[in-house]
């Protein structure tokens, strides 16, 4: 399958001929495919924000290309254009940026943004609102009568009023609880199994991503070491913690029970697995 977003040899530095000078991105191929749900992981200053924000346009690569389709984004300005219609990227902490009198306005900011009709533009309102879980009297609201984890809702139904291809989110669950978390990563699986969405969500969170990714990418350094499926990925134990990042928790007590002489499988990575590791092992007794 072609990648629907894809770079070759990117690479970027900050502040260049300053004493600032900084190589955020050191030859990085990366690709998306077409549906896929990627979770982009690594520790903090490695790079993954600077990533996400070649992706959509938002920053030009020093060299290197990105590749939307197979077309280099950078090509004309049609194609930087569609770049930012088609790659919808949420920040972190995006609930700073919230800035109109009604939710219902600053979800409609986009979708207006690309003149669409007053009747489309309020099907899409509704619609995000729907997929980022924001009930509808939420939309009359100002949003700053709402929880933190609300504006960070609309912030997201923001972005995906705008109808698009590829949905990023850096740090979607930063500073939830875990119930606040939980339900924001089921809001964006729901987003993604209706529309067929490619999702790429960063995080820091090796339990978060275990759960949700079909396939993740590790950035360390700039660059990106290690990727694949989450049990190729977890497979690597050693080399995650020389990068400062874990494997799940569960992979952890595997580990320690294979270690402790148990024939167990220690490619378990979700609960899931894990009962029916020791379950199996029952039987054998
Ligand atoms: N605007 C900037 N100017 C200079 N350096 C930056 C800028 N943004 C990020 N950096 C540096 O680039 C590196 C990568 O940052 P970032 O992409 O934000 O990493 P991550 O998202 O993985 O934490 C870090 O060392 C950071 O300090
Ligand atoms: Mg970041």
């Amino acid at each position: 399958m072609e990648p629907i977003l894809e770079t070759k040899k990117l690479c970027c530095t900050y502040s260049v001929g300053t004493p600032f000078e900084h190589r955020a991105l050191i030859d990085v191929d990366f690709r998306a495919y077409p549906g896929e749900y990627l979770g982009i992981i690594g520790h903090t200053g490695s790079g993954k924000s600077t990533l996400i924000q070649h992706l959509n346009a938002l920053l030009k690569p020093s060299s290197g290309q990105v590749l939307l389709h197979g077309e280099d984004i950078w090509a004309n300005a049609k194609a930087t254009r569609m770049a930012r219609f088609k790659v919808g990227l949420v920040f972190q902490y995006p609930e700073y940026q919230l800035f109109e009198e009604t939710v219902y306005k600053d979800i409609a900011f986009g979708p207006k943004n690309m003149r669409l009709d007053a009747r489309e533009i309020d099907r899409r309102v509704h619609e995000a609102a729907y997929f980022a879980g924001l009930t509808d009297d939420q939309l009359q609201k100002s949003p700053f009568e709402l929880s933190g984890g609300q504006k960070r809702r609309v912030a997201i139904a923001g972005v995906i009023a705008m109808g698009p291809e590829v949905l990023i989110l850096d740090e979607p669950t930063a500073g939830l609880d875990p119930v606040g978390r939980e339900s924001i990563l089921r809001n964006i699986r729901q987003f993604h199994d209706a529309k067929n969405a490619t999702i790429i969500i960063v995080s820091h969170s090796m339990e978060d991503m275990a759960r949700v990714a079909d396939r993740i990418v590790v950035m360390n350094d700039a660059r990106i070491p290690l990727q694949g499926t989450p049990r190729e990925v977890f497979s690597h134990a050693e080399e995650l913690r020389a990068m400062g990042l874990s494997v799940p928790q569960i992979t952890q007590i595997f580990h320690r029970l294979r270690a402790l002489g148990l024939g167990v499988d220690e490619s378990v990575y979700t609960l899931k697995e894990a009962k029916e590791a020791l379950l199996a092992l029952k039987r054998r007794d």
